[in-house]
């Protein structure tokens, strides 16, 4: 969704950094974009609809189209934004920055201001004239009246403006007339300071400013600052201590937020699987002492010891890697699961014991349903748990303690590596929770340890996928059945192909079939049926059956060495060998390849599908 950059210092052009920083945060998906900066005394103010290269351009064409000359601008400073319409439509009067009407206060933002209209219509009846129908507008010209009203400088009307606004937002902002310093502001919504060398960057996320500095500060919520290029000077507008200024080391490499030689991120981050499950096992995973040690956890280990149910929370991808999740836990660690949809969780009136703890589950950490799910427990005093990617983020921050995938940033919408981290994560956190006492403990660790090479043997099937994926891309359904664990993995099958390949997929239980779906089946309506080894592959084969009698294309994926499958299926990929837990990691490696594939054949922009944004920051 929106994206905020912003630069202050001297040893660059805050006009280059965030033209740049805005192409880093292009793959969060956006519609619209612009910036306020203070280069060499002038002030640009541009915005428009379309891509970051195209506000290039007409920088490089019109790079003197100042509105001012800063005269005693030294330093250079400015913001920038990319904007994914939700109050207003798409247009360049919505594009962010907005400005009040002298032009010399510029305001970007990230989420949604609920008490916009409220403001809007006090300052109209006192004159002030509004360009166009977004939330954000309110901001400029709330902190002009207050400059005006109470004859305050910037920053005290800034604050006050910041404290009047209800909602979920991180702001910056720059005054013409302060042209050294960017102001900003958060609730609920990601702000990070880059520290460099006499400079600071801003960024809604840190894979902005990676390429200039690992040092960073991450903003809490009710927290302003005043940023110079020597400077983040932090204070709490709800009279708590600010943050201390805690500056924290991110723990990934710029080269990690690039392409590299693949011609789409998803490519890459499917190819990262092998990786990420090494990542998500080092220092945690030890068979040959037949021990797990989740180091996130040691901090709750009293609390985890007396908790006898777990809610699951989480969205779109992270949440069917949570019901993979309730499988796991509730069979090693005999705890009973439920998992909910973080839209549906935190409206509902649920009785919850102490005994409970949630545990989110969220790849950018700033999943605004999921945050709103954890505060709603907030003060219910239950564990809170995260399973988070993004260090740093706001769940990994007000959740109680929890494990990071440390799968790196990924940056395609449709969520690949992280679901692959998130499952792991699932199975070491199940396993911790058995104390040793189940008897998958010991084949399990040993297990875990293998499946990073069992995972690259997967990705060896690339080419035979894709061929699969060229001869259905013109499909217009598809079904994807499993069973026990492989049924919620068949839920992310076809998810993963409806974000990207805009088919209509529908994920189902094996079982399920003759309950319905079943009804859909003919020669035009392919199945992907997960029939991997296990105690339930006797059925699910009679479900294909009932599939193949009703003239329904089957693809299945099976496990190396079910050779009765060929008889059944019109085409099989065979993955190796692994315990039945852990087939939802290796059958998902195949699913995404042929989702990317059918999407690729199909000519789409697989990386940033359409209406679909990476960090969905709004309710
Ligand atoms: C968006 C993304 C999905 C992701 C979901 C949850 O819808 O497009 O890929 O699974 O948000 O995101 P989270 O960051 O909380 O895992």
């Amino acid at each position: 969704m929106c994206g905020i950059v912003g630069y202050v210092g001297k040893n660059e052009s805050s006009t280059d950094f965030v033209i740049n920083g805005l192409k880093a945060l292009e793959y969060r998906g956006y519609d619209s974009a612009g910036l306020a900066t203070i280069d060499k005394g002038k002030l640009k103010y541009l915005k428009d609809v379309g891509r970051v290269a195209n506000l290039d351009k007409l920088i490089k064409n019109n790079g003197d189209n100042a509105l001012k000359e800063i005269g005693s601008a030294k330093i250079s400073c400015g913001i920038g934004h990319t904007r994914w319409a939700t109050h207003g439509s798409v247009t360049k009067p919505n594009a962010h920055p907005h400005t009040n009407s002298a032009s010399d206060i510029f305001v970007v933002c990230n989420g949604i201001i609920e008490n916009y209209q409220e403001i809007r219509e006090k300052l109209v009846s006192e004159g002030y004239k509004f360009k166009s129908e977004t939330d954000t507008e309110v901001i400029p010209h709330l902190i002009d009246f207050y400059m005006k009203s109470k004859k305050a400088d910037f920053y005290p009307a800034f604050k006050t403006a910041i404290s009047d606004l209800r909602g979920a937002y991180a702001v910056a902002a720059v005054y013409a007339d302060n042209p050294e310093t960017i102001y900003v502001a958060r609730l609920s919504s990601p702000i990070v300071i880059g520290v460099g060398d006499q400079e600071h960057f801003i960024a809604s996320d840190p894979s902005a400013l990676i390429h200039k500095t690992k040092k960073v500060i991450f903003l809490n919520d009710y927290e302003v600052a005043q940023i110079t290029a020597k400077e983040a000077k932090i204070e709490s507008l709800d009279g708590a201590k600010a943050a201390a200024q805690q500056v924290v080391e991110l723990d990934y490499e710029a080269e990690e937020s690039e392409m590299g030689k693949y011609p789409h991120f998803m490519l890459k981050e499917i190819h990262e699987a092998p990786a990420t499950i090494q990542s998500a096992i080092r220092g945690r995973v030890k068979p040959a002492i037949n021990t797990i040690k989740l180091g996130g956890l040691e901090s709750v280990k009293q609390q985890l010891g007396l908790i006898d149910r777990i809610i699951i929370t989480a969205c779109g991808t992270s949440y069917y890697a949570g019901l993979i999740g309730e499988y796991l836990i509730e069979e090693i660690a005999g705890v009973p699961v439920e998992v909910q949809l973080s839209s549906e969780f935190k409206y509902r009136n649920e009785p919850l014991s102490r005994g409970t703890a949630v545990i989110a589950i969220s790849q950018s950490g700033e999943t605004a349903d999921t945050i709103a799910a954890i505060k709603k427990v907030e003060d219910y005093g239950i564990l809170k748990l995260g399973i988070v990617n993004a260090v740093g983020s706001t769940l990994a921050r007000i959740t109680d303690a929890g494990v990071y995938c440390h799968a790196g940033p990924e940056q395609s919408v449709a969520s690949t590596k992280a679901f692959i981290a998130q499952v792991t994560i699932l199975t070491e956190i199940a396993l911790h929770l058995s104390n040793g006492k189940s008897k998958l403990y010991s084949p399990l660790l040993k297990e875990l340890v293998d499946l990073p090479s069992k995972a690259e043997e997967t990705l060896k099937l690339e080419s035979d996928i894709k061929k699969l994926a060229q001869k259905y891309a013109k499909a217009r359904d598809f079904l994807f059945i499993g069973r026990n664990y492989l049924y919620p993995c068949a839920l992310e099958g076809a998810l993963k192909l409806k974000e990207i390949s805009y088919i209509h997929a529908e994920g189902c239980s094996a079982g399920e079939m003759k309950h319905g779906p079943l009804a859909m089946i003919d020669e035009n309506f392919p199945t992907i049926a997960l029939a991997c080894n296990g105690p339930l592959l006797e059925k699910t084969m009679s479900n294909i059956e009932e599939i193949k009698a009703r003239k329904g294309p089957i693809i299945a994926i099976s496990t190396e060495g079910n050779e009765k499958i060929k008889t059944l299926a019109d085409d099989v990929i065979y993955v190796p060998k692994t315990v039945e837990q852990l087939q939802p990691l290796l059958v998902t490696i195949v699913m995404q390849l042929f989702a990317y594939f059918v999407a690729v054949e199909k000519g789409l922009n697989v990386d940033r599908p359409r209406n679909l944004a990476k960090s969905v920051t709004v309710e």
